[in-house]
């Protein structure tokens, strides 16, 4: 695959937004290729979205911290190991089952899905567990869209979901210390799944997912922590029971099945009252800003928890 090769744009002379925008024009420009400044993933390529009212106005994440200070055990438990190692993964071709309790169970490949659904741009606030966070424009539809294609059976109350294995790509997978149970598993609750907020994403600024952010399809749920998040789908299952979801099957006490985003409630052993934003106060830098009850999106979502106690269900 050829590279576009720039010039480089000295990083502290332009905002994450210019930076965006320079960039999905030179993406314009170059129909289709793939390609883009900085440090590519192999598969990297151009998306076709639509807009979409789903946008925090809020200094973007640089693509550089998004890229390479993630979570993806898989790759290794570094920050900086999703980036280093994930470059032997292969996302394509892919298939998504999507099963369990529905009228039409059926298997997807990534280009279906995208064509099948408009691919929006969505700026989201995203708050990991960690206590730090970004604001990631992300490229995906809604999974409602892909659960009512399937046509949920009345009996299905929750959805599950799971990540590939594939320790031959995967070098978290194998060897001594696995610091997971494989596969990472996730679930949401129908109502939280079909909620529009909630979305399959397929790229990240413009351009299909890094390997190291999920590729090629991941979920994101931006008003809980970023665990909720799970990467590389390859199974989504409807069913009537609550699933398990990894980082709540190995430390319940730390890890809530919800995981809404709360400042009022710490995790025991840090606080939750205020994140540290990735990205600002200099490019990789970071400042301190208050954490916001369901990261910022009450309003259109506290109603899922009318009547839930949000300390018992966190
Ligand atoms: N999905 C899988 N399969 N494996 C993981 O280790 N980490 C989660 C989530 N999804 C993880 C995962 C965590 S803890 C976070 S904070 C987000 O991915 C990070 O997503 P990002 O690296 O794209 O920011």
């Amino acid at each position: 695959m050829t590279l576009y090769k720039a010039p480089r744009i000295p990083s502290s002379e332009i905002t994450p937004r210019d930076l965006y925008l320079r960039r999905r024009s030179l993406l314009g420009l170059m129909a289709g290729g793939a390609g883009l400044l900085g440090a590519p993933s192999a598969f990297a390529a151009a998306l076709k979205t639509v807009p979409s009212p789903y946008k925090v106005d809020e200094a973007l994440t640089p693509r550089e911290s998004v890229t390479t200070y993630n979570n993806f055990y898989e790759f290794g438990t570094d920050k900086s190991d999703p980036a280093a190692n994930s470059g032997a993964f292969k996302p394509s071709p892919w298939r998504l089952v999507v099963d369990g309790m529905v009228a039409k169970p059926k298997t997807f490949g990534i280009e279906d899905l995208i064509k099948a659904y408009p691919v929006e741009e969505r700026i989201y606030r995203m708050r990991c567990v960690e206590a730090w966070s970004m604001v990631i424009p992300w490229n995906g539809f809604p999974l409602a869209a892909l659960l009512k294609t399937v046509e949920p059976l009345g009996s299905a109350k929750h959805v599950a979901f799971e990540t590939i294995v594939r320790p031959e790509e995967m070098p978290g997978q194998t060897g001594g210390f696995q610091p997971l149970p494989w596969p990472y598993v996730e679930g949401l609750r129908l109502d939280e799944a079909m909620h529009p907020l909630t979305l399959l994403a397929v790229g990240l600024y413009g351009e299909t997912l890094p390997n190291q952010n999920g590729a090629p399809i991941r979920l994101v749920v931006p008003w809980k922590y970023g665990f909720k998040g799970i990467k590389s789908i390859v199974k989504i299952t409807l069913t009537d029971k609550q699933p398990p979801s990894t980082w709540n099957v190995l430390a319940p006490q730390e890890y809530g099945f919800y995981a809404n985003v709360n400042p009022a409630v710490d995790h025991p052993r840090w606080s939750q009252a205020s994140e540290r934003r990735i990205g600002t106060g200099g490019f990789f830098g970071s400042s301190r800003v208050e954490t916001l009850p369901f990261n910022g999106y009450a309003d259109e979502v506290a109603s899922l928890y009318s009547g839930m106690d949000l300390t018992a269900n966190y």
